[in-house]
């Protein structure tokens, strides 16, 4: 099968007043639809970069990226926020929900921003994501009524709402619970069986056995792929 995403030989620097910090270094990856990644390494190693670049948050100095069979290098913000709203949804260690919207609200924002979507069609698909999580009975609540399981649990129907080919969860137990965490990694698998790509950053060890590759990054460089 083809490479959804293909990185080659990519750098990036942070440049700042006195020095420029080389946060990536010649990273090279190979991504398939249907993969469940994981990026794994240290504190600072360069993961949340990594994962910023992959998901056109962010771009990056020299090198190729290519997504889906395009070549996605040099692409404008606006063009790099269309490819975000089309392909790709984000989960997120803090939730990051609206607190001043419901949680119908919160799971139908990504459509209000791809626009044009018939109110009556948003109201169907808010429900079905968050019946998909379970949640069909709190559309009207607010995200700080819930439990931080069902707060993330949210973000992920969210995340889902565009039927985007690519999820990408930055430490998306890390504020969890260990069994409220198994929970979350359970539903991540089941959405992956359903061909769904995840690539996902995490520093917890316990995690890899959700994965079937591996990447560990130290100081800018993949140091192993599993
Ligand atoms: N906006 C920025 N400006 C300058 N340096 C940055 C910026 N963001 C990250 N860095 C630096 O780049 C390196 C990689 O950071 P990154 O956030 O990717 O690490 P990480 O692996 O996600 O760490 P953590 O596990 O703590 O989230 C670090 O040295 C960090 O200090
Ligand atoms: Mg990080």
């Amino acid at each position: 099968m083809n490479n959804i995403i293909e990185l080659k030989n990519i750098n990036k620097y942070y440049k700042m007043k006195t020095l420029n910090l080389h946060a990536l270094k010649s990273i090279n990856i190979g991504i398939k639809q249907g993969d469940f990644l994981m990026i794994m390494g240290k504190s600072g190693s360069g993961k949340t970069t990594l994962m910023n670049i992959l998901g056109f948050l962010d771009s990056f100095d020299n090198g190729k990226y290519i997504f889906n069979g395009k070549d996605v290098t040099g692409l404008n913000e606006n063009e790099k926020s269309e490819l975000r709203n089309e392909y790709i949804g984000f989960i997120f260690q803090q939730f990051h929900l609206i607190d001043s919207l419901t949680i119908g609200q919160n799971v139908e924002l990504p459509l209000l921003y791809k626009g044009d979507i018939p109110v009556k069609e948003r109201n169907l698909l808010v429900d079905k994501y968050l019946n998909l999580v379970g949640l069909l009975d709190k559309k009207n609540r607010k995200p700080s009524e819930l439990s931080g399981g069902q707060q993330q649990r949210i973000a992920i129907a969210r995340a889902l709402i565009n039927n985007p080919y690519v999820i990408f969860a930055d430490e998306p137990t890390g504020a969890l619970d260990s069994s409220t965490g198994t929970d979350i990694m359970e539903l991540l698998t089941a959405l992956n069986k359903e061909n769904k790509t995840i690539i996902m950053v995490t520093h917890d060890e316990d995690l890899k056995k959700y994965a079937n590759k591996v990447i560990h990054i130290k100081d800018g460089v993949i140091e192993k792929v599993e």
